[in-house]
């Protein structure tokens, strides 16, 4: 039996780079895997996602290496052990409020650790029309509370100060079962090129601030009408959300969306117990969320407590002074949040997720791939890519489930083939057209604003050819 040297985790860290080396581990065991990542069969930028560290979380994700001989060819890489000292990382023993966060996918982008906001990385973020659980981007603003699902109860306001309280077990059992695949996107997608023309407030988003879920749960609209609450309602109202997550002065997460959207059948507002099938995950919003397809994430509340109809918006932060959308010539002296409406339904939105900015493809067949989406249920038509800065344009084949129009609460996944020289240096874009023909803006520059939200201009992506 050959003696193999030991090595720490954080020795395994410092080898993420093909001049570092690349190394990963699995089990107890150490590779060196430098030479194997061009022969990936599933891609070298998908190896180097593990690139220092364990490729267990990974490979969870795609079950093609639970077979017997990407063990084998695995084994031909070894170059050490882990020192048995090293346990698994010891949880924050400290009084910190995010102490009690779950643990996190590692292949997560991650723009803030506390509070947790991360996004899928853009190699995996299209590769599939469901993006997995632990990779779908979070948006937390806050720690996520501890909720006990058998003490778990659902507050409904309803009319005449009679009030729902709703546990797990009489929400699943009182109303019927709906599932719906929709896409959340945040406000901030795609923020860091906003910032590049000049500077916003906000976490810098790169692509990844969207994903894909089938989200199962109850219709609010059924649980509105148990409440007493009737389909229409005279002037304005507002369905108002409240979350579990409150900040340091005790005021929760709170959001609304109009009436209208709530109690329309068509709309498709869930509260939601189930994600892909599973339970709702702790970042996500467990034991329960609301989901509210196609409208800014902003509005699918996590960890819902209390559901109220008001006469007026939510008098929360995020309803009220942040997530709205003004002029280029608005800064943080002028701004008066009281003049612009919150951002509900977005605008048409594309992304290239492959190839990446200034990489070099090789010369022949380019396969350019992204994800494409945009709000209020309207269907993407249409993808436009161009790999000469615009100068000429090809359609790109939509793939993923074709949605019933008007009620297309998921992205569309696009692919484009097209031979590229050795030398040629490629401006490639895309850019998405959605069923009422609205289309994205050419550049940032005439959309930019303060906060960085609304970020749909066309998105470009320099790269080489190489020979
Ligand atoms: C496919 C090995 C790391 C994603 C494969 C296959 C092998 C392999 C042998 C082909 C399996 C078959 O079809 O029978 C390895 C080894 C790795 C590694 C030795 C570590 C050094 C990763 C990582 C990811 C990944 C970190 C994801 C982040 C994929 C994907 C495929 C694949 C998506 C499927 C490609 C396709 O079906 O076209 N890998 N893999 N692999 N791998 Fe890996
Ligand atoms: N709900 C609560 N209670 N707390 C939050 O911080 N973030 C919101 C929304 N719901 C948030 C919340 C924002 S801004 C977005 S974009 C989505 O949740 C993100 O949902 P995700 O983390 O499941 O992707």
């Amino acid at each position: 039996v050959p003696r193999y040297p030991l090595y720490t985790r954080e020795e395994v860290g410092r080898h993420r780079s093909p001049q570092d080396r690349i190394w990963v581990t699995h089990g107890t065991e150490v590779f060196d895997v430098t030479d194997f990542v061009e022969l990936h069969p599933g891609g070298a930028d998908k190896v180097l996602l593990a690139a220092g560290g364990a490729l267990e979380p990974f490979w969870a994700l795609y079950a093609v290496h639970s077979q017997p001989h990407v063990l084998e060819l695995l084994r031909e890489y070894k170059v050490g052990e882990l020192s048995p000292e090293e346990a698994p990382p010891a949880p924050d023993a400290t009084r910190d409020p995010f102490a009690g966060d779950p643990p996190r996918h590692p292949g997560l982008r991650v723009n803030s650790q506390k509070p947790f906001n991360a996004e899928p990385p853009a190699e995996l973020l299209a590769e599939r029309f469901l993006t997995p659980n632990e990779l779908f981007f979070t948006r937390n603003h806050l720690p996520v509370p501890a909720v006990d699902p058998s003490s778990y109860r659902l507050r409904v306001e309803g009319p005449g100060g009679r009030a729902l309280s709703l546990s797990l077990a009489e929400l699943r059992s009182r109303f019927p079962k709906h599932e719906v695949t929709a896409t959340l996107q945040c406000a901030g997608n795609r923020r860091s090129e906003m910032s590049r023309v000049r500077p916003v407030k906000g976490l810098s988003w790169d692509i990844g601030a969207i994903s894909t879920a089938r989200w199962g749960g109850v219709r609010l609209r059924d649980v509105l009408l148990d409440a007493g609450f009737s389909e229409e309602r005279e002037g304005e109202w507002h369905v108002c959300f409240e979350g579990l997550d409150a900040d340091a002065a005790g005021a929760p997460y709170g959001a609304s969306i109009p009436y209208g959207r709530a109690v329309s059948p068509a709309a498709d507002v869930l509260l939601a117990y189930e994600m892909n099938g599973e339970e709702l995950p702790r970042d996500h919003g467990f034991p329960l969320r609301v989901v509210v397809p196609g409208v800014v994430g902003a509005r699918s509340v996590k960890w819902l407590q209390r559901v109220a109809v008001s006469p007026t918006e939510s008098p929360s932060h995020w309803q009220r002074n942040d997530y709205k959308g003004f002029s280029p010539c608005v800064d943080w002296d002028t701004v008066d949040y009281t003049t612009a409406p919150a951002i509900q339904e977005l605008p048409v939105q594309s992304a290239i997720t492959h190839p990446r900015p200034g990489a070099a493809v090789p010369e022949g067949e380019l396969t350019v791939k992204g994800y494409a989406w945009s709000g209020g249920g309207r269907e993407v038509v249409r993808v436009d890519v161009s790999l000469d800065g615009g100068r000429t344009w090809r359609v790109a084949r939509l793939t993923g489930e074709r949605p019933v129009p008007g009620r297309a609460w998921a992205w569309a996944l696009w692919e484009l083939q097209a031979p590229v020289t050795a030398g040629a240096e490629l401006e490639i874009i895309c850019k998405a057209v959605d069923g009422s023909y609205n289309v994205q803006p050419d550049t940032v520059a005439p959309i930019w604003n303060l906060r960085g939200v609304l970020s749909n201009a066309w998105h470009r992506v320099h790269v080489t050819v190489s020979r």
